[in-house]
């Protein structure tokens, strides 16, 4: 019911911080040191104004549907891969898949994700995209790949801003753990989550099922420190492209010249990120450095945006800026935690409505008109 009354996605987020574990709302809400990137990758968007065109004569309804990785989506805009949905509801990363295809749009997978790749491939049936960190064990990786190929997945996203672990404090301060800990202090703060607290114990979700289900993941800092290799570079990700062999992109670029050899290395799509702003603090807001990097891979290389995005006006500065497609990761997470699949879709409809209201002001009818017209539709304030 509070899902259906939420109005933007900041209500998800209200909805999200009663419903879910102190200690579980923490870890999808934060960034990394002293939350600098977090706040600037969205204030980014408030420096920056829409001057819109009048009587463009458009008639609604408007066509949201584009391309990505080769595939025909009718949303702009798609769910980013995040790990361990499963602690935010139990339905988790399938919930996420069923809300993309219920609305046509992308779905990402992460390699750190509570639900099993044969599992999402089977419900979710739509154009999906498949996330892998750079893990030490090439064997690993194989198998990985060969699951994502028999899972109907349509492109790999390496993430290449992850070789270290993010200092995310919030976590520290609350000893997050999943299971969580017996502490009186945990104890109190399930108590106080009753909903997501008898979710959790019916249905624990205590393995990263999706890359190894024999790894417990009780520190996900240190099982990741364990398991992924900071040594690699630009050398392996070719390794790793052929192995492949599809529509791949690099995600974590935040530098012309990076996108620049991550094309030239075989990347079909730059994927312009800062995770979220949950790993170096100070990383530029992505959207301030997004059309460098369009001038800088030319007009026709695929690029992908995420971060700090809550409004369909950020996903229309972003088009208009050179995005081909947005993801979101908090947004829908909000609505996950809030209320599981329905929450999703929910979060999904919510940036849907205020996208097509953004274009129809811009005077911009189709994502091709926008990205055409873009540049000279947006101002940086005061210039
Ligand atoms: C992430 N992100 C992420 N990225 C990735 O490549 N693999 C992963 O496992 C995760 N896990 C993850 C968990 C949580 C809780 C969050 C919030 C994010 C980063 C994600 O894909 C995306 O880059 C950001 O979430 C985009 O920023 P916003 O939309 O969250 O502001």
């Amino acid at each position: 019911r509070m899902v259906k009354n939420a109005i933007n996605i900041a209500d998800l987020r209200s909805i999200a911080k009663l419903r879910a574990h102190k200690m579980v709302f923490d870890y999808l809400d934060a960034g990394a040191d002293d939350e600098i990137s977090l706040r600037r990758g969205k204030d980014a968007y408030s420096e920056l104004e829409m001057h819109y065109h009048v009587l463009s004569g458009l008639q609604p309804p408007l066509d949201l549907s584009t391309k990505v990785f080769g595939c025909d989506v009718k949303l702009p805009f798609f769910a980013c891969p995040t790990a361990g949905n499963r602690m935010f509801h139990t339905e988790g990363e399938t919930a996420a898949a069923k809300a993309a295809e219920h609305h046509g749009t992308l779905y990402g997978l992460s390699s750190l994700a509570t639900t099993g790749i044969p599992e999402i491939g089977e419900i979710c049936k739509g154009p999906k995209v498949f996330q892998l960190y750079v893990w030490k064990d090439r064997e690993l990786v194989k198998d990985v790949l060969q699951k994502a190929k028999e899972g109907g997945f349509d492109a790999l996203a390496l993430t290449v801003d992850f070789t270290w672990y993010g200092n995310r404090e919030r976590d520290i301060r609350n000893g997050f753990t999943i299971p969580p800990n017996y502490t009186p202090k945990q104890v109190w703060e399930a108590i106080k989550a009753p909903a997501w607290s008898w979710d959790f114990l019916a249905n624990p979700a205590y393995n990263y099922a999706c890359i190894n289900t024999e790894v417990p993941a009780d520190s996900l800092a240190a099982f990741v420190n364990s398991q992924i290799n900071p040594a690699f570079d630009w050398k392996d990700a070719e390794w790793l492209l052929g192995e492949w062999g599809g529509p791949s992109a690099i995600k974590g670029v935040v530098r012309p010249d990076d996108a620049v050899l991550a094309k030239e290395t075989g990347f079909s799509t730059m994927w312009v990120s800062n995770h979220g702003a949950r790993q170096l603090e100070t990383s530029p807001a992505t959207i301030d450095v997004l059309p460098s990097i369009r001038e800088a891979v030319g007009p026709d290389t695929e690029i992908i945006l995420d971060g700090g995005v809550q409004r369909g006006t950020d996903i229309a500065k972003a088009l208009a800026l050179g995005a081909d497609a947005v993801g979101v990761g908090k947004p829908y997470l909000y609505g996950l935690a809030a209320g599981g699949s329905d929450g999703v879709i929910k979060a999904l409809e919510i940036l849907r409505v205020e996208l097509d209201r953004a274009m129809g002001l811009l005077g911009t009818g189709t994502v091709d008109d926008l990205k055409k017209r873009g540049p000279g539709l947006i101002k940086r304030r005061g210039a």
